[in-house]
């Protein structure tokens, strides 16, 4: 897609800019920050405007407290994280379009910080309100985009305030769009996706969307198995979601005609009935058995469709990662997809924590900070709030 205007750009000095920041982050049982990468990615920007002598306003959803103040999900401990990044105290205004916010922002100085509380604390955010949006905006001069992973939600910080103000692209916003457009459009090619996950119906979109686009789709997970079931595939006791025969069928005759060559599982991972681990010849496992993960001839498999490619897309674990009985297929997969040259991409929420988890970060050029957001933008759908910001 087109390169969106910058926040370089803009003029900011003493004028209030409102960032729209995805400090949608895991949290630990006692709340604070489990993982920053969100945070981390927004720094550039922050240091930017803050170098530039912004006031800058920083607005973030957390969770989803539908549209009630719930102070499990206050952004109180995300503050604290960016505080010790920024290494300037940020404030947190008590609400959002309140009193609080008000003289927050009002006692801002040039290059420093104001966070509002979780916009979803308010109703009006999640239906793009107008009302909420005029009253957010009126809080700012400029707007500028950071909240990458947010950019697919037609809310009213994503939507409703850029159509009220100048608006620009924070850096990180530039630079996703930057890394996925090329999946979409201009791959070098050979292009391989390698695809898993649980859920094949929350996936199939997706999948679908690779037809014709990629040389070769990899399917491992349990987005495999319907796959293999409706091949006559004996699977044990292993989940399969139901009724997908005929959908397969008619994704297999649609990737044949688009040419698109697909891979599936030649061999598994499994738990047989009692418990423990076992690995299977050929996709037929014992009664009782539940698939978890991809076997060693099909990771060597997956590996050499990989090796000859130019670009590659992953998303969705290739097994059951977060155990480590069911974790190999993912970890030797990426792994060994460190070692092949070319630009490869990774996009999902549950990708990117299983791949810093299995220390596999580095077979990646760019991992999205996206979930839903990323998938989306891959599949080539518009998305509302990077719709609304001018091109560059
Ligand atoms: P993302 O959030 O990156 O889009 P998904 O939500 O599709 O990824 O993937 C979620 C989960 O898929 C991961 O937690 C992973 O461990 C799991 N997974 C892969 N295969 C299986 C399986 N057979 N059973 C259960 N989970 C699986
Ligand atoms: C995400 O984590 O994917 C984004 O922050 C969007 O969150 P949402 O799915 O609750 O809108
Ligand atoms: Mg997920």
């Amino acid at each position: 897609m087109a390169a969106k205007r910058g926040v370089s750009e803009a003029s900011v000095k003493g004028r209030r800019v409102l960032v729209r920041v995805d400090f949608n982050v895991p949290q630990s049982p006692d709340g604070s920050v489990a993982d920053d990468r969100r945070i981390v990615e927004a720094l550039p920007t922050l240091k930017h405007l803050e170098a530039a002598g912004a006031k800058t306003v920083l607005l973030s959803h957390l969770g989803r407290p539908d549209g009630r103040r719930d102070p499990k999900f206050s952004l109180r401990p995300v503050v604290h994280r960016l505080s010790a990044l920024l290494g300037q105290p940020v404030p947190l205004a008590d609400d959002i379009v309140g009193i609080h916010a008000i003289e927050g922002v009002t006692r801002l100085a040039n290059g420093g910080f104001l966070m509002l509380e979780n916009l979803r604390f308010h109703p009006g955010e999640e239906t793009n309100d107008p009302a909420f949006a005029a009253q957010l905006s009126r809080l700012g001069d400029l707007f500028v985009e950071e909240a990458f992973g947010a950019v697919h939600r037609a809310h009213a910080s994503t939507v409703g305030v850029p159509k009220r103000l100048p608006s620009y692209a924070g850096f990180l916003v530039q630079k996703e769009i930057r890394a996925l457009s090329p999946l979409v459009q201009g791959a070098e090619k050979p292009y391989v996706a390698l695809l898993g996950g649980a859920k094949v119906s929350d996936k199939l979109p997706l999948l679908a969307s690779f037809l014709g686009r990629v040389d070769t789709l990899l399917i491992g997970g349990a987005l495999a198995f319907p796959f293999l079931a409706a091949d006559g595939a004996h699977l044990g006791a292993t989940k399969v979601e139901p009724d997908l025969g005929p959908v397969v069928q008619e994704f297999r005759e649609a990737a044949a005609a688009a040419g698109t060559a697909l891979r599936f599982p030649t061999d598994l991972v499994y738990e047989p009935a009692g418990g423990d681990v076992a690995t299977s010849t050929g996709t037929d496992l014992p009664d009782g058995a539940r698939a978890f993960d991809i076997g060693p001839a099909t990771r060597a498999a997956f590996l050499s469709a990989l090796a000859g490619s130019k670009t590659v897309f992953w998303n969705g674990p290739l097994g059951l990662a977060e155990d480590p009985r069911f974790s190999a297929g993912t970890r030797e997969v990426l792994a060994g997809l460190s070692g092949i040259p070319g630009f490869h991409v990774s996009a999902g929420g549950d990708s990117a924590r299983v791949a810093e988890n299995l220390g596999v970060t580095g077979a990646f050029q760019f991992i999205s900070t996206g979930g839903g957001a990323a998938l989306e933008f891959v599949q080539g759908a518009e998305l509302p709030g990077l719709a609304v910001l001018p091109d560059a």
